[in-house]
């Protein structure tokens, strides 16, 4: 048997192509004593892989050229050399996008999971993962969302947006979307229960827009896209707001011209707190997000959003529609296992 894997063909100009991503097979690797052998079952893609793909560093280091593209992946241990992990436990970690990975203590994100029978095991890579962690945490531990206040969500279709769109609202908020189609605002409102959306693509003035949608101003802005629509929240920001800084996909494509921010003067104006965060550092509050989220899914309060693509050779194509902004939920590859590989899980 060999390890498909798919590596970096050559440094993405704007939006990720399909032909930046090779297909290679190589040998599957031998664990040695501290390792274990994993079978990736799903692929997390993420909008922060992109900045691991121009040769810069940034909180990881970059991936070279002809590199294996480095993602968090849901996986069964296939052997164990590594204390506390056996043949056949589940996991999550920061992986490649390949057939099977080498894991050890050092691995980042490594976690054991414990899938509920009733829950789909891809919601563990994305609402019940990292994307609802992060909507979790970035509402609470940042903003410290109110009942009763206006939260402004951008990308809120997306993984973590459509997420946070939910949380907010069952924590007694008024929730603003802010999203790049009509499908996606009618969907935001209809199905995630926000009170409004904004298409920034076809409103006109977006600062303009945003004040209609939300006539008593912005308590709380849950930035994921930064750019032209963080320049435009800050001007409808409530006094003593807080402004969530989840991430910044709107300059990921192009990180040698970031967007100019114009109104920064608001924070003092308004004395906003504008706080960055990484999940990485919140893992203390994993926990009872987790629980938490669980209760809300399982009693049907929130609706977990995948968009799910088959088979490791399509992982380039996928995150390339993901970067053009062309999907709705949680992108996620599914490996091409064979049945007996999934048994007895529910997968999807
Ligand atoms: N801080 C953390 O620990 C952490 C963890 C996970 C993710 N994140 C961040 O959360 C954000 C969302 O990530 P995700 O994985 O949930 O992705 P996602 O929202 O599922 O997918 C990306 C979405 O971003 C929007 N987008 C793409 N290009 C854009 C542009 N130029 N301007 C404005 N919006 C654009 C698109 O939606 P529209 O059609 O609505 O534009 C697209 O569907 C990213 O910034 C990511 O880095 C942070």
């Amino acid at each position: 048997m060999l390890n498909r894997q798919v590596v970096l063909k050559r440094h993405p100009q704007g939006i990720p192509l399909p032909e930046d991503f090779d297909l290679v097979e190589g040998a599957i690797a031998q664990p040695t004593e501290g390792q274990m052998l994993v079978r990736n079952l799903f692929f997390s893609l993420e909008a922060a892989i992109r900045g691991w793909l121009d040769g810069k560093a940034n909180y990881f280091e970059p991936i070279p050229l002809g590199g294996a593209i480095r993602g968090p992946s849901v996986a069964r241990v296939v052997e164990s050399h590594l204390a506390g992990f056996e043949a056949g436990d589940l996991i999550f970690g920061l992986h490649h996008w390949e057939d099977y990975s080498l894991s050890d203590a050092n691995t980042v994100l490594l976690s054991k999971l414990s899938p509920e029978p009733d829950i789909p095991l891809s919601y563990y890579s994305g609402g019940l993962g990292g994307s609802g962690h992060t909507a979790y945490v970035g509402l609470h531990e940042i903003g410290k969302i109110q009942a009763g206040e206006t939260v402004l969500i951008s990308a809120a279709a997306g993984a973590t947006g459509s997420m946070a769109t939910q949380i907010a609202k069952l924590r007694g908020c008024n929730v603003v979307g802010i999203v790049g189609t009509d499908e996606k605002a009618e969907l935001v409102t209809n199905t995630l229960g926000a009170n409004a959306a904004v298409n920034y693509k076809t409103c006109g003035d977006l600062a303009t827009a945003i004040s209609q949608a939300c006539p008593e101003g912005v308590d709380v802005y849950f930035d994921n896209v930064g750019g032209t629509t963080l320049n435009a929240a800050l001007a409808c920001m409530n006094t003593f707001g807080r402004v969530i800084g989840c991430g910044m996909i709107s300059d990921y494509n192009d990180q040698d011209n970031p967007t100019p921010i114009y109104n920064m003067w608001k924070l003092v104006e308004k004395e906003l707190t504008m706080k960055g965060f990484l999940l990485y550092t919140y893992m203390d509050k994993v926990p009872a997000a987790s629980q938490q989220l669980h209760e809300w899914v399982r009693a049907g309060e929130i609706t977990v959003l995948e968009n799910i693509t088959e088979g490791l050779p399509n992982a380039g194509w996928a995150y390339s529609e993901m970067m053009r902004g062309a999907t709705i939920g949680k992108n996620l590859v599914a490996m091409d296992l064979r049945a007996d590989e999934t048994a007895p899980l529910k997968m999807h």
